[in-house]
Parts: structure tokens; sequence; C-alpha cells
């Protein structure tokens, strides 16, 4: 037998023969943009991670944008809501102020997150019907409209997250009636109920008022209705896919990368940070190391493209090793 361990001796053989190699435009940094605030506000289940003012996003993006990072993902955090989340698509609203103000200051890449759980005083992804559920013809129209308010800020794709049936094709249809032919959908197609977006709704303020969100979003034991469901994205229009979490979810990453001729984009999403991050704060993980280790693992399953928290620190880390 061959002893394997003959490319594993030295650091450059290791790195001549990987297989699996994470750079920084691999990376997409998501920013969370707070409306009505002059400071950072830090969430506190996310260290290192803050609600900023449209002027401080900016700031993050051009040092994503300087670490090599190439694309950023946006979620505004509106300072007021209402039933039907009219800021999702104000003109003045602060994700649209945010993509503009980008796309003015740095090459990147915008990519938007387009739901309305942020923005609706209940804190669900559509707009409800008088018993109480989502009322799936009103909440399509309003993605359609919050796609045409984005794309005319500037955003180059829309992330459609509140996995509604029929919200790629309703997107895509307002866009081309608009005149966005251009824009494209990177559609949130496996995005499974988790637990581990707990963070999230902390930092978005998005959490349900009452009930939960496992009637529209995927039920974790499901692979095979996952990559249906990611199918039916695609036949829809939509340009790439996401997976959603990541590390919890490498089959589904892998299997899709099979399936599918479309990019696959990952989400590594607020829970997984936050563990993360908790562990190293208590000294009982070495952070940096493991979050380039998940991170590459995250690629190995087959992403085209991993969305971080920590893109930037990552992308910084990355560039020193080489
Ligand atoms: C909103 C949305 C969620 C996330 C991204 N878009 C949360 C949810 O469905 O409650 C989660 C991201 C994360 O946890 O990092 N539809």
């Amino acid at each position: 037998m061959r002893p394997l361990r003959r490319l594993r001796r030295t650091p450059a053989l290791r790195e001549a023969f990987a297989e699996t190699r994470l750079a920084p435009a691999d990376l997409v940094l998501p920013i969370f943009v707070q409306e009505g605030t002059s400071e950072p506000q830090p969430v506190a289940s996310m260290p290192g991670v803050s609600r900023l003012p449209v002027k401080h996003a900016v700031r993050a993006a051009r040092e994503a944008y300087d670490a090599g990072v190439r694309a950023v993902l946006l979620f505004g955090v509106p300072s007021r809501k209402d039933p039907l989340g009219l800021v999702a698509d104000a003109r003045n609203g602060v994700a649209q102020d945010a993509i503009t103000a980008i796309k003015d200051d740095t090459p990147l890449a915008v990519f938007s997150d387009l739901c309305l759980c942020a923005y609706t005083d209940h804190g669900h992804c559509g707009v409800l019907s008088t018993d109480g559920g989502i009322d799936l013809p009103q909440t399509l129209q309003r993605y359609g409209e919050i796609a045409v308010a984005q794309a005319r800020a500037g955003a180059d794709v829309v992330a459609p997250s509140g996995r509604m049936d029929g919200q790629v094709r309703a997107i895509r249809s307002a866009l081309d009636a608009a005149g966005f032919a251009d824009v494209a959908i990177l559609s949130y197609g496996a995005k499974f109920a988790s637990a581990f977006y707990g963070p999230f709704r902390e930092a978005a303020a998005s959490a349900p008022s009452h009930g939960d969100r496992r009637s529209h979003q995927l039920p974790p034991a499901n692979r095979r209705e996952a990559l249906a469901q990611m199918r039916a994205d695609v036949d829809e229009g939509a340009d790439a896919v996401m997976v959603k979490p990541a590390l919890a979810y490498l089959d589904v990453v892998h299997a899709a990368r099979q399936a599918l001729d479309v990019p696959i984009a990952a989400y590594a999403v607020s829970g997984e940070y936050a563990a993360f991050r908790a562990a190293a704060q208590n000294g009982w993980l070495d952070g940096p190391a493991v979050a380039r280790e998940a991170l590459t693992s995250i690629k190995r399953a087959g992403a085209d493209l991993v969305i971080a928290y920590d893109a930037i620190e990552v992308a910084l880390a990355l560039g020193e090793t080489r």
C-alpha cells in the first residue's frame, strides 16, 4: 500500500495537493443596516456583529472589498413596522439607501435579502389573511414590489428568503416588467425551519410575534423535499439557489451540487457563528482555526459561495497565509 502520508509531509506539499481552496472571493458578507441610528448597535448574541447605520455599512463593505470579498448580502432593519411592511419597498427605505450607497462607493456585487419579516409588526415573512395565515397572492405581490424597489436602488441580486410558493416566478416577472431583466435571483431554495436562526432574529428584530415558520420553511429531516424545492425554484427562474443553514445540511449542499447546474450558495447562519464565537470567547475552541475549517468544509461539500458573518476576518487570514 502506497503511504498516503507522503504528500502530507510539509506545508508546501499539503498546500500544493489541497483539493479544496477557500478564497476570499468565495465569501459573502451579510450586513445588517439599521434605520434611524448614527452609531453601530452590537448584537449581543453575535459577538463582533453590529447593526450598522448606512454610513458604517458602506465602511464595512469597503473593508470586505479590500479583503478580497466580492459580494455583500444586505438586511434592512427598519425603525417603523406595520402589517404590510411598507418600509421594505419605500423609496428611501433603509435597505434601498444602503444598496445605493454601497454601489456608489465600491465595485462589490450587492445582494439584497428580500423578505417581509423584519418589516412587519407581526414578524411573519408575508402578509397575513384575516384567519392569521399567510395570504399568498398579497405576499407575492409585495415581494414583486420589493424586488423592483431593490433593483431600482441598484441591487445586482435579490435574494428572496420567505420561502413562499411561487416567489421566484412572481419576482422574476415583476423585475422583467419593470425593466430589470439583468437583476438576478438567488433563491433561498433549501431554507430549513431551523433553530440556528435564533441570533438573527435578535439582530433583525424579526421573530414572529405568534406561531412559527414551519408552514413554509423546510422540515430539517427532508433532503429529497429540499432538492424538489430547489428544482422548482430553478424552473421558476432562479439564477442560483441557497442552502441554509450550512453545517448541519452539508449533505443537502452536496446533493444540490450533484443534481443542479446553477451556482449553489450556502449560508453559515447566525447560530453557527454564535456557537463558535461563544466557545472561542471561553477559550474552548481556537476561533479562527475553527472558522476556516468550517467554511472550507462547506466549500468541499459543493458550495460555490459561502455566506459568513466572519467573511472579512477569514478573508484577511487567508490573505496572510498566501
Ligand atoms: C428572514 C431570514 C432569516 C435568516 C435570513 N433571512 C431568518 C428566519 O427565517 O427567521 C436567517 C439568517 C441567519 O440566521 O443568519 N426570512
